[in-house]
């Protein structure tokens, strides 16, 4: 069983909000983080400290065994093996290591392909590597709902068969779902490098990197109930060991003279200087969090959740509702004809429900909707139906003050 209440006592903050009056529902900003991954990392300060992968001590030998094991426990997580996956500040860093790291891999007359529905983060680094390159940046459109059209994509694909896709697995501004395995067999028949961001699916797709078939997935653990400054890229072997080296130093080297080094070999090779250590260990305990759970029931409870919010949300007649509903990870974006976002969401925040107002850093997938920006609210799986009735309760009262 889903025990919803009993989910929502392992998130102290929750407990916070609670009693300061404010519901949270900023999810796809960043997650809140049970009692065990703040244990965690509390513990590992506490009681270890010690930098990993150097010294004989007893300290740094169990601090690196713990950092290791957590990487295990990722890699396990999305199916790949620890070798394959990198420690990263997050999702942007991973995007660009890789987009870096392709440098020499694309020529000047070939494409890089992303979509419209990118965040900043999955644009702004192909912009950089087609300047170092000479290649173009090309985006698949996306309809006037803010959605892609499979057959459309594809038709692209076929038509400009490009070096690299990098696509979001579902938008942070929209939530959608992307049909990432269809776009990613079309880009492989032109021997694409294929990327997928994601920084939004982890929580709530419970992604298999082999079964998605790509080269590289970048994410974020404190979209994931982990602590922030931490993530990761899995990269397929033979593509990580084909990306040039990112950011260079100590420990990433096996030998150094004055004149040149020699690099490990991957994942080591893109790990220099001292890393997050307490981050990775909190981001393990967060996997361990959610290993325990039952993902179905989970994503059952979030799909509940949305289909009520949606319901509800749908009966303000000024409210306009963007994205795809039908493949959306609990994600909704709407604005009210002739209202600011921002002005919204400060009244809102005055009701004390918490959202994320603005262009979602995707300046390009509003320019294409036709609005300045949006009003998000996003759901996690221990939000409850308490929480939507409150959102909807201050939203209908902050329309009746603004009407
Ligand atoms: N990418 C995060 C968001 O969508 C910060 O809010």
């Amino acid at each position: 069983m889903f025990d919803i209440e009993a989910i929502r006592s392992d998130f102290p903050a929750l407990n916070h909000h609670q009693q300061q009056g404010i519901v949270y529902l900023d999810s796809a900003a960043t997650s809140q983080k049970p009692q065990c991954v703040i244990d965690a990392v509390s513990h590992f300060y506490e009681n270890g400290n010690a930098n990993v992968h150097r010294g004989a001590h007893r300290l740094s030998s169990d601090a690196t065994k713990c950092y290791e094991q957590s990487r295990a426990k990722v890699a396990q997580f999305i199916n790949c093996h620890a070798n394959e996956l990198v420690w990263t500040k997050g999702a942007t860093e991973a995007i660009n290591l890789v987009a870096y790291g392709l440098t020499p891999l694309v020529g000047k007359d070939e494409v890089i392909l992303i979509s419209e529905l990118e965040h900043h983060a999955n644009i702004v680094p192909w912009q950089q590597l087609a300047k170092r390159s000479g290649a173009s940046l090309r985006a698949i459109p996306v309809d006037v709902d803010g959605i892609i059209n499979t057959e459309q994509a594809l038709e692209l694909i076929k038509e400009l068969k490009p070096k690299v896709l990098a696509i979001s697995h579902a938008s942070n501004a929209l939530g959608n779902i992307q049909q990432v395995e269809t776009l990613i067999k079309a880009a492989k028949a032109y021997d694409a490098f294929t990327l997928v961001d994601g920084a939004q699916s982890l929580l709530h797709l419970r992604p298999d990197v082999k079964a998605l078939d790509c080269d590289f997935f970048v994410f974020s653990a404190h979209k994931c109930l982990g602590p922030t400054g931490i993530g990761g890229l899995y990269g397929r072997y033979p593509c990580l060991e084909a990306l040039e080296v990112f950011q260079t130093g100590g420990e990433m080297v096996t030998k150094v003279s004055i004149e040149q080094a020699e690099f490990n070999p991957p994942p080591g090779k893109f790990e220099t200087g001292t890393p997050n250590i307490a981050g990775v260990v909190g981001f393990g305990a967060a996997i361990d969090y959610l290993s325990t759970l039952d993902m179905e029931q989970v994503r059952e409870h979030e799909m509940q959740l949305f289909t009520y919010l949606h319901q509800q949300l749908a009966q303000f007649s000024q409210v306009r509702i963007l994205g795809d509903l039908n493949n959306n990870i609990g994600t909704i974006s709407f604005v009210v004809s002739g209202e600011h976002p921002y002005d919204l969401a400060t009244l809102m925040d005055m009701e004390g429900i918490a959202l994320r107002h603005g262009h979602h850093c995707a300046q390009p997938l509003m320019a294409a909707l036709g609005v300045n920006g949006t009003v998000r609210v996003s759901l996690a799986f221990y939000n409850n139906q308490a929480d939507v009735d409150a959102f909807i309760a201050a939203l209908a009262n902050t329309l009746e003050m603004i009407a």
